[in-house]
């Protein structure tokens, strides 16, 4: 079948559209979930020098890193006055300080006598000094000793503030901004925040973080978390119960999402699975092992992963976990905010953040978070620190991804073979699918524009 310009916007997969799901929902669906919204973005290629070129990295790192806003941390890694955050972008330090119960600030990681970083370890502090010399700021980033002040009659001390990064905080996220003359974050954020009215990220703790250093470009691994059409070659176990190329995809401003629907078939597969076989399929049973359970008369997959998910969240909702959709607890609902900052909607845990490794454009770190709810009538459980994997290490080394860790590893054993592949390219860009690549396309575009800025 030839595509005709028409169907550059509206070719679809056979298959369910994910809106229908919802007529068969056992609750109603919250209206951000029937949201829509897009538009076309070009089909041109994207060139392989944004993954594979130092030039590109320094262009991304001027134009993009020291100008936009970017999440830095949890509120909840810096609970207490005094706690501190190293936060890195490429080879900028930055340090985010809990100064006072209200407030975080954020400084540049330099003594402004000869230049030491101030911290390089994440904790609490009392004051910030520097292990050189020993001058010292107070947490607000006034000047509180020059040792041997009688030397530096030259020093206005009024004037020896830490020089302070923005910051704004969103979703229990902090977020910060090098740009002295970045547009405000609300601005920046737009309607963003609507879209998670009804699961308030800031009443999440975090439960998981896990990080870890891969040999390629930061965006060859963002890219692959942004679209569910690698799911039939890359997670085929998966099959029979995920509408991965029923996905829907939609863009608005500085953000963008893709729904994925578990518990309907893929359009790949030429045979019907019964609802059973979707949820084993869901619940990773293993070919040799008994279902987790066995659905009731009349249950489908979604609504059993419903039932599921309501009863864990009635543990902290209380008996507004009754009210919640079969869609909020079966789907793969991913935002991703521009550049890189990735919490998944309703009541699935993941976070996902990307960026260079140090100030490398052919190393990156991902990380993933499991923002998890709490019983609010008690104080947030702490955050946990970072655990970080290396460059030869599996996913599963972290157990705490619990089945995520598998199905990571099939994601990521690509990701250095196409650094590799597009070192080798002949042609010189690579190409996108008009739809289900709509969020790596959004993304380029975004980037395009902050690049073109003067
Ligand atoms: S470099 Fe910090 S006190 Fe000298
Ligand atoms: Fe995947």
């Amino acid at each position: 079948m030839s595509i005709t310009s028409n169907d550059k916007t509206s070719a679809r997969s056979p298959g369910v559209n994910y809106q229908d799901l919802h007529e068969r929902d056992s609750r109603p669906v919250p209206e951000v979930l029937r949201w829509q919204s897009g538009g076309w973005l070009g089909d041109e290629d994207i060139p392989v020098s944004r993954y594979t070129s130092r030039e590109f990295h320094e262009l991304e790192k001027e134009k993009m890193w020291k100008r936009v806003w970017q999440m830095a941390c949890r509120e909840e890694d810096i609970p207490e006055v005094g706690d501190t955050l190293v936060y890195e972008i490429c080879e900028i330090s930055l340090l985010v300080v809990r100064t006072s119960e209200n407030e975080i600030k954020t400084y540049h990681n330099a003594c402004l006598h000869r230049g030491r970083q101030l911290r390089e370890y994440d904790g609490n502090a009392q004051e910030l000094r520097c292990p050189f010399h020993g001058f010292c700021w107070n947490l607000d980033g006034s000047l509180k000793q020059v040792p041997c002040e009688w030397d530096f009659p030259h020093i206005e001390k009024d004037q020896w503030g830490l020089p302070e990064v923005k910051v704004a905080t969103w979703g229990g996220f902090v977020f910060i901004n090098l740009d002295p003359d970045c547009e405000s974050f609300s601005s920046f954020l737009g309607d963003f925040g609507w879209h998670f009215e009804k699961w308030p990220l800031e009443k999440r703790y975090k439960s998981v973080h896990v990080a870890r250093i891969f040999p390629c470009n930061w965006k060859i691994v963002q890219d692959a978390f942004s679209e569910a059409f690698h799911v039939v070659a890359t997670h085929p176990q998966l099959l029979a119960a995920i509408g991965d190329a029923n996905s829907q995809y939609d863009w608005k401003d500085n953000y963008s999402r893709a729904i994925t629907p578990n518990g309907t078939p893929s359009p790949h597969i030429k045979w019907t699975p019964t609802e059973q076989e979707m949820f084993d399929a869901m619940s990773d049973r293993r070919l040799d092992e008994p279902p987790i359970l066995t659905l009731a008369d009349g249950a489908t997959a979604r609504s059993t992963a419903g039932d599921g998910g309501r009863a864990t969240l009635k543990e902290v909702l209380g008996d507004k976990a009754d009210e919640v959709s079969d869609a909020e607890l079966s789907d793969s609902i991913y935002y991703t905010l521009f550049p890189n900052f990735h919490p998944w909607g309703a009541y699935n845990r993941i976070c996902y953040r990307f960026r260079p490794y140090e100030d490398r454009h052919d190393m990156s770190v991902m990380e993933c978070m499991y923002l998890e709810p709490y019983d609010e009538s008690q104080p947030k459980p702490p955050a946990v620190p970072i655990h970080w994997l290396g460059v030869d290490d599996d996913w599963a080394e972290a157990p705490e991804l619990g089945l995520l860790a598998r199905v990571f590893n099939q994601d990521t054993f690509n990701l250095p073979k196409v650094q590799k592949g597009l070192k080798s390219m002949k042609k010189p860009g690579v190409t996108l699918a008009n739809y289900q690549e709509t969020k790596i396309r959004h993304f380029h575009t975004r980037l395009s524009e902050w690049i073109a800025k003067p």
